[in-house]
């Protein structure tokens, strides 16, 4: 199976943890992208869904999924979402496609996170995969120089402005042995928005798909 067929596989499982008549949170990327597909045949059967970025927000509404504010939903039993790399105790980075604050917002709120990967998602330690970070555009040069005295490499994501009009440094370099120790200490830094490291809240379910099929792991 190619890694696309993996993600497919793995994000309509996750069609089995929808609640009927339930809201859905949504996350964003390519595996996310499959679960959306994948939601459109059951749309009867949901109240609608809260997105994490502008792309997952259109592809829901291409199919005419009800798209819902945060902010008048008081109950949100299940968010689904991809992540970058994801290790044993279910801590994630996440980011990769720049929707990391909204997706931390949305995993908030939900009850369950439940992560659908391809089975190289999985890994030990995290940080191969560079952490993005997002930024506030005027505090650039102190929170890089912050992040250079954690360890790391920040590189800007040229070209790129997130859905909430901030940039990402992508940190290289950075030996996570523990992600919840990290991700505390960068949200510290002024000017960070949010990181991408998933560790206060991380997954809660891990949909992870292989040669062998979809392995389901709780945590
Ligand atoms: C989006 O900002 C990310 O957090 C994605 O969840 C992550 O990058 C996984 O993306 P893919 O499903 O495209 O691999």
């Amino acid at each position: 199976m190619t890694q696309d067929e993996l993600k497919k596989a793995a994000a309509l499982a996750a069609l089995d943890y929808i609640e009927e008549g339930s809201i859905v949170g949504v996350g964003t990327g390519s595996t996310v992208n499959h679960f959306i597909d994948g939601l459109a045949g059951i749309k009867s059967r949901i109240r609608g869904a809260i997105s994490s970025s502008e792309a997952s927000a259109r592809r829901l509404a291409a199919h005419g999924i009800p798209l819902l504010d945060l902010n008048d939903v008081t109950e949100l039993p299940v968010y689904v979402d991809g992540a970058d790399e994801i290790d044993s105790g279910f801590s994630m980075i996440k980011g990769g496609g720049g929707a990391l604050t909204r997706e931390k917002i949305v995993a908030a709120v939900a009850n369950r996170f439940v992560c659908i990967c391809d089975a190289s998602k999985l890994v030990s330690p995290l940080g191969r995969f560079p952490l993005p970070v997002e930024v506030i555009p005027m505090a650039r040069a102190q929170v890089a120089r912050a992040l250079a005295a954690l360890g790391g490499e920040p590189r800007l994501r040229e070209g790129f402005v997130t859905d909430n009009g901030n940039i990402i440094l992508d940190v290289h370099g950075l030996s996570i042995t523990d992600p919840l120790a990290l991700e505390n200490r960068i949200d510290q830094i002024v000017g960070v928005v949010t990181n991408g490291l998933f560790a206060r809240r991380g997954a809660d379910m891990l949909l992870l798909a292989g040669a062998g099929g979809v392995e389901r792991r709780a945590r």
